[in-house]
C-alpha cells in the first residue's frame, strides 16, 4: 500500500468525522458502540438495528437484529445465512455475545433497503482525487443482496449492477437523474469533510442506502474501496476512469 495514501478503519472514527459536518448529518443513521444498554435502547426505538464490527469488511460479521413483538419470535436476529429468534431481550443478547467476535461493535439504525427483484440493494459511490488532486465522483454503482443474505457486499454474495436499472423500478427518469446527481453531490461532501479529519485520503467509497421514502444513507465510507467492481458493467467508461485515477495517485501501478 502507498505510504502517501491514508486509510482510516474505525467505522466510529469515521462516523464521527461525518458528523462534525451539521450538513451530512441528515445523511448518517444513529449509529453508537455497541453494548447491551445502547442496543436495547436502539431496538426499542428503531425496531430493526446492524450491528457491525467496528473494524470489519465484506460484510463479515454484520447482524442484522429485530424486536418484532410478543412471543417465541420477539426478537430475532441474523448473521450469514443463519436466522434465530428469541423470547426475550436477555436470550436475544446472550446468544449474540456468543455469536460475535470479543472486538468492539457498532450498532447503527436498521435501514429497510429498496428491493429489486425481491432482493435488497444499495449504491456503492466512489469519489476520488482527480488530476487536478481535486474530489470527483467518478462512479456510481448498484449492488443487490443475494435473496438469503442482509448484507449486499460483492464478497458476500452480492451482484453488482448499473445503478440507474435499480433505481429506474422506484422512479421515474427525471427523478433518477435528479437521483444520480444528488448521490454525486454527496459523495463530494463527504469527500471534502473525510480530508478534514483525514487529510491523507485520495479516495473513498460509500455504502448509500436508500429507504422508501428514497432518502440517501450513508452506511459507511470506505477509504479502501475496490475498484475493479466496477469492471463487471457492460460498458467500462467508469471502470476506466477509476484506474486511471487510482494509478496517478499510486494506489494501482501504472
Ligand atoms: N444500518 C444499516 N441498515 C441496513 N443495511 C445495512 C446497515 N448497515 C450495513 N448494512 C448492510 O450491510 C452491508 C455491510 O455493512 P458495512 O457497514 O458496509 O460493512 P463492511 O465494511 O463489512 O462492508 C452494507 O453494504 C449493507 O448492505
Ligand atoms: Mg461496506
Amino acid at each position: 500500500m502507498p505510504k502517501n495514501i491514508t486509510r482510516v478503519t474505525s467505522k466510529l472514527r469515521k462516523t464521527a468525522a461525518l458528523l462534525r459536518d451539521e450538513s451530512l448529518r441528515a445523511y448518517v443513521p444513529v449509529t453508537a458502540r455497541m453494548n447491551r444498554h445502547t442496543l436495547r435502547n436502539m431496538l426499542d426505538t428503531h425496531r430493526m438495528v446492524y450491528v457491525k464490527p467496528n473494524v470489519g469488511t465484506f460484510g463479515n460479521g454484520v447482524i442484522r437484529v429485530e424486536k418484532r413483538g410478543e412471543g417465541k419470535d420477539a426478537y430475532w436476529f441474523q448473521s450469514g445465512a443463519k436466522a434465530r429468534s428469541f423470547r426475550s431481550f436477555a436470550a436475544m443478547f446472550a446468544a449474540l455475545s456468543q455469536a460475535k467476535a470479543r472486538r468492539p461493535y457498532l450498532v447503527q439504525k436498521g435501514i429497510h433497503l429498496l428491493k429489486h427483484n425481491g432482493r435488497r440493494f444499495d449504491l456503492r459511490v466512489m469519489v476520488q482525487h482527480n488530476l487536478q488532486q481535486r474530489w470527483e465522483t467518478t462512479g456510481i454503482i448498484g449492488r443487490l443482496a443475494h435473496p438469503k443474505k442482509i448484507v449486499t457486499n460483492y464478497h458476500n454474495g452480492g451482484t453488482p449492477m448499473k445503478a440507474e436499472t435499480l433505481l429506474g423500478s422506484h422512479m421515474p427518469a427525471a427523478r433518477r437523474t435528479r437521483m444520480m446527481s444528488r448521490l454525486k453531490q454527496l459523495g463530494l461532501s463527504t469527500a471534502r469533510q473525510m480530508s478534514r479529519s483525514f487529510p491523507g485520503v485520495k479516495e473513498i467509497g460509500l455504502d448509500v442506502a436508500l429507504d422508501h421514502t428514497l432518502h440517501p444513507w450513508i452506511l459507511e465510507v470506505n477509504t479502501n474501496p475496490d475498484p475493479y467492481i466496477f469492471r463487471v458493467l457492460k460498458d467500462k467508461s467508469m471502470f476506466r476512469k477509476v484506474i486511471r485515477y487510482a494509478k496517478a495517485y499510486g494506489r494501482i501501478r501504472k
